[in-house]
């Protein structure tokens, strides 16, 4: 399972990618703004930073400037996919770029149909938001299980990418209902390793090292 991060905040990358465990990165315009600086140069570090498919958002609402805005971004790097809004020339724009040997990630997936349109397109990613299905009371990662049986059933190759996370149990839920990939908010990613019985039984057993007088190997 790819384990992407949803930031475009380039040190927070890189603090993460020393891990070895990031995948990935994916940004959208709000990511994009609150990180700052020039959006270029940001997604040209990020990329220099992690060897991965890096997400970058189209801001054109028509396929015309949708396409000609993705292909100004994958000048930047061979590993930006191009992230479209899940929207009738959002989808003209993936096929399009699809053809053209574009990756792309339609973003902004709240039902099966939608996921269903998106595959049609020939999507490399598919971007389910669960977690602003489950702000309105809906259920977030029953999309990601119907949306994996769908393509499972049809054998659609694009890859489902849970987004719109808000808990670690967002992330356990979208891997085990066969997500092929999780974008993650940073504080989500660490504390997904984090364990307070991981932290005492290291404690604990460091205590008992020291007290037996031994030191570094
Ligand atoms: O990747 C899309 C994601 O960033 C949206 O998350 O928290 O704004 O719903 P959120």
């Amino acid at each position: 399972m790819m384990l992407f991060l949803d930031t475009a905040e380039t040190d927070v990358i890189a603090e993460r990618a020393s891990t070895g465990l990031v995948d990935g990165v994916t940004t959208n315009p709000s990511l994009a703004a609150k990180a700052g600086g020039d959006f270029f140069e940001g997604l040209k570090a990020i990329c220099e930073t992690i060897d991965g498919p890096i997400s970058a958002e189209v801001i054109a609402t028509d396929a015309h400037n949708m396409i000609a805005e993705g292909k100004k971004l994958r000048a930047i790097h061979d590993n930006i996919v191009v992230k479209l809004p899940l929207t009738f020339e959002g989808l003209k724009a993936c096929r399009a770029l699809t053809d053209d040997g574009h990756p792309t990630n339609v973003t902004l997936c709240f039902s099966v149909a939608q996921a269903l349109m998106a595959a049609k397109a020939g999507a490399t990613f598919v971007s389910p938001f669960i977690g602003r299905l489950d702000d309105q009371g809906e259920d977030g990662l029953g999309l990601i299980e119907d949306i994996r049986m769908l393509y499972d059933e049809h054998g659609f190759a694009t890859y489902i990418l849970a987004a719109s996370i808000r808990s670690m149990e967002h992330v356990e839920g979208s891997a085990l209902a066969g997500a092929d990939a999780c974008t993650i908010p940073p504080k989500i990613f660490d504390a997904m390793i984090q364990h307070d019985l991981t932290d005492n039984g290291l404690d604990a057993f460091l205590k008992d090292w020291a007290n037996a007088g031994k030191g570094a190997l």
